[in-house]
């Protein structure tokens, strides 16, 4: 159980060199205590390390399982400065109250600049040109070459990633159509169709941009590309598991679609150390990329904001908004009032035992909010500041705690 610190004795832990910008948000908001390690640890040192930490920054090579988290008595969050979240392990750390927080959105704008490039790329059917010259030839030929003004994209999911493209391509002189499972208002003027055949249909070029879903694993089959306009194209730098890629490689083999950018795939190499195999190696006419939509220097920038970011409203507010494994529970902070946070294994009736004992206590509640999530409730509560130390006593008594901390 954690009662409030001072900034100076609450210690950050940032592994594997996660940007500066992390450490200036953190001491912009009076957090100095931070060790910040350019290298993943090896799980020993990592033990060693963790176990004096409140929180944990880390990028994708470190490894917080059961044991390491196990033996992070301290740990109160952790932030993982990428995107992907699968080096920790969610559930152990939602069952010891700790919220997992990472970055989904630094790299928007990286994926939809890379994708109106090889957009512009394909339609002049440069991957190709360029392959030819290459290799000593010279072809200057327009067969095939376009310009992408007036041509229509065909955005499906529209999220932040196919809105943001769906903007940078109308700035372009392209038409935009969208399809999404979800109405969304569309930006500038693009339109919303009713339905994905419909959007195959209609569009020069089609990109994905929809999660990693069970109903968008092999949305893109022999089928869908045989709806796509006869010489159209096609990208994906969505999720691998989205297109079957012998299905797209038969596209093009028969000239039915002029080119294609792959960004991600079903089977991506672990390291640089492993080939890459796939049977679209084949074509000069496919832009492939090693899954580096999001990587650039502004996004890794943006990382070091976001997740900093989250540190502190956690650390200062208790505010778990966007944690991925953990209740999501913000309240506006009011003045005078003392905070408290309450982290419960989630049974019936933990909350109207709290109620109950501070209705006997006479403390009155100002602001609460309780969300629970498989085994865990999370409740953050506001009381006069004059009562937070009886409170602390009484919610320390539910038997059902996991931690509680008072912010004021
Ligand atoms: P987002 O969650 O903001 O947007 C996804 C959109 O797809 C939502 O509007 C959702 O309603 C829609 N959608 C869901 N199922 C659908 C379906 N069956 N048909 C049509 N629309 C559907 O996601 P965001 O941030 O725009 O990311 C999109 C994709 O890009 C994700 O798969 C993400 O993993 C991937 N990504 C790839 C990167 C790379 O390096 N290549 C980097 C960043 C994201």
């Amino acid at each position: 159980m954690t009662l409030s610190l001072n900034k100076d004795k609450i210690r950050f832990l940032l592994l594997e060199g996660v940007h500066d910008n992390a450490l200036k948000v953190l001491n912009e908001a009076g957090y100095t205590n931070i060790e910040y390690i350019k290298t993943a640890l090896d799980e020993d040192e990592l033990i060693e390390k963790i176990k004096d930490a409140h929180f944990v920054g880390i990028r994708s090579r470190t490894q917080l399982t059961a044991k390491v988290l196990e033996s992070a008595d301290k740990l109160i969050a952790i932030g993982c400065f990428c995107i992907g979240t699968n080096q920790v392990d969610l559930q152990t750390a939602l069952r010891l109250g700790i919220p997992v927080f990472n970055a989904p959105y630094s790299n928007t704008r990286s994926v939809a600049e890379l994708v109106l490039a090889e957009t512009i790329m394909l339609m002049r059917g440069i991957p190709e040109k360029n392959a030819v010259v290459h290799r000593g030839g010279w072809n200057k030929s327009a067969k095939n070459s376009y310009e992408v003004r007036g041509k229509t994209m065909g955005i499906v999911g529209y999220g932040s990633i196919g809105s943001q493209l769906s903007v940078l391509a109308e700035s372009l002189g392209m038409k935009v159509i969208y399809h999404d499972v979800m109405t969304k208002l569309p930006l500038g003027n693009a339109m919303q169709v009713g339905s994905l055949d419909e959007l195959l249909a209609k569009a020069d070029v089609v990109t994905l941009h929809v999660p990693d879903l069970p109903s968008t694993r092999g949305m893109m089959t022999k089928q869908e590309f045989n709806q796509m306009k006869n010489g159209a194209f096609f990208i994906n730098a969505a999720r691998g598991g989205c297109v079957v890629i012998e299905d797209l490689a038969d596209a093009l083999s028969s000239g039915k679609l002029l080119g294609a950018a792959i960004d991600v795939f079903p089977k991506e190499p672990k390291s640089a150390d492993e080939e890459f195999s796939s049977p679209l190696r084949a074509f000069d006419n496919v832009i492939l990329t090693p899954h580096v939509g999001g990587s650039t220097q502004e996004a890794q920038a943006n990382i070091g904001l976001e997740v900093a970011e989250k540190f502190v409203k956690y650390s200062d507010q208790g505010d778990t908004t966007s944690a991925v494994n953990f209740p999501n529970v913000s309240i506006p902070f009011t003045e005078g009032t003392h905070r408290l946070l309450h982290i419960h294994r989630n049974v019936p009736g933990v909350l109207s035992q709290i109620n109950a004992s501070f209705a006997d206590a006479g403390i009155n509640i100002m602001a609460q909010s309780l969300m629970t999530r498989d085994d865990v409730g999370y409740l953050m509560m506001d009381v006069d500041d004059n009562d937070s130390a009886q409170a602390m006593k009484r919610l320390r008594a539910v038997p059902e705690t996991l931690r509680v901390r008072v912010l004021f």
